[in-house]
């Protein structure tokens, strides 16, 4: 028989993991941090999901519990991203990543075009799987410039019989992002929104097909989210196959087959949260204020060297590199000494990457923010010194 004291000690545990002790501030590019409030949701329903003495993690889908789960999800996306009646919502497999090809092989035939803005290594991929399916093509392209900037309108042609125009709101690895919606000449957009969706305002009504991965700014890795408007649906091809045919999802509520469950669980909780903290206008106005004092910070002193051309800089993921790179490794390994994580940039850049998703606080920046003036004071004269 186990002890008492391991019992309370194995409590007290619990406890201290749900009031966070411990959490550092995770600055990671994805899979993010979730709020606290979410992980305590997520810890009390893996035994028990509403009541149901069904297990979160081992609940049927096709239960009436499970059920409610994924409406009231939808319904909170919903409302939350106000996306018009008519637009389905779906949650699907397979990441982004697959609805590189998926947007393309639902909505082109063989022979059309499609038009691609290349601001980063995603769109690069994006393109290569539409020009399976069809003529897609790089109407605009930064990678000579290592992708410091996004296009400003009228900087590129869209094909008279180009039948969308595809674009990346927000390039996760070199850290820019648009401000503004792309021209599109009339043609319907098709976005992928993985790393900025909820971070920043997106008018979904003015695009066809929005797409993201969850893991940045909506819940864990393994459930996409998926936003079809009735011109998109219209064009679904009826060809393809079944599970990679958007309409096979829509009618039947994105359980076709067995769905990540708990990933949608996860979701709608994040969504909850977001909704019960001022909603879209809260998480744009606390993501103005965070991108405001670390964007400060990089501009106070070229101890620091931002990556981003300035009218293209992110909200979201913030890349810059050191001036002394050799300081780099130092500056990753004081940082996670203090608490801050997942700083490490993407070796496409190199350097720093801070992510200031949703759930990072405007607290956790502050703390990012006076630990690099403490860095940049112990380390100013570094190269001196030696
Ligand atoms: C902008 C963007 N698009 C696509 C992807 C790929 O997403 P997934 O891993 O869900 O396929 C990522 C992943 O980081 C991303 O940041």
């Amino acid at each position: 028989m186990r002890d008492f004291s391991d019992v309370v000690k194995d409590l007290l545990r619990l406890h201290s993991s749900m009031n966070g002790d411990g959490r550092i501030h995770n600055f990671g590019a994805g899979p993010a941090g979730l709020p606290l409030e979410v992980i305590r949701e997520v810890i009390e329903s893996l035994p028990n999901l509403n009541d149901s003495g069904f297990g979160l993690l081992e609940i049927s889908h096709r239960s009436e519990v499970f059920q409610k789960v994924i409406d009231d999800a939808r319904e909170c996306v919903r409302r939350v991203l106000e996306i018009p009646d008519e637009y389905e919502v779906l949650f699907l497999q397979g990441g982004a990543s697959l609805q590189f090809y998926m947007t393309a092989l639902n909505i082109l035939r063989e022979g059309e075009k499609a038009d691609y803005l290349i601001t980063g290594g995603w769109s690069k991929k994006a393109l290569k799987e539409a020009k399976r399916i069809g003529d897609a093509k790089e109407i605009w392209g930064d990678e000579v410039n290592g992708f410091k900037n996004i296009p400003q309108n009228g900087d590129y042609e869209i094909r008279e019989d180009s039948v969308y125009l595809h674009y990346t709101s927000n390039n996760t690895l070199y850290g820019t992002q648009y401000h503004h919606l792309p021209k599109s000449s009339g043609k319907p957009l098709i976005v992928d929104a993985s790393s900025d969706i909820t971070g920043v305002d997106i008018d979904i009504s003015r695009h066809d097909i929005v797409y993201a991965g969850a893991q940045k700014n909506l819940g864990p890795s393994g459930v996409t989210l998926v936003i079809l408007s009735p011109w998109a649906v219209s064009r679904i091809r009826d060809d393809i196959p079944t599970m990679l045919d958007y309409n096979t999802h829509i009618e039947k509520g994105s359980m076709f087959n067995t769905p990540n469950t708990f990933g949608i669980f996860v979701l709608g909780r994040v969504f909850s949260w977001l909704e019960r903290n001022g909603g879209m206008k809260g998480a744009i106005k606390r993501n103005e204020e965070k991108a405001r004092l670390l964007y400060g910070e990089l501009d106070r002193t070229d101890f620091w060297e931002p990556h981003a051309a300035i009218d293209s800089r992110s909200k979201m993921n913030v890349t810059w590199r050191l001036k002394n790179k050799s300081l780099e490794d130092v500056f990753l390994k004081e940082a996670l000494e203090n608490q801050l994580g997942g700083l490490k940039g993407h070796r496409s850049v190199g350097g720093i990457r801070a992510s200031l998703y949703n759930y990072i606080s405007v607290d956790s920046v502050i703390n990012l923010v006076t630990f690099m003036r403490g860095f940049e004071e112990k380390y100013k004269n570094y190269e001196n010194i030696n």
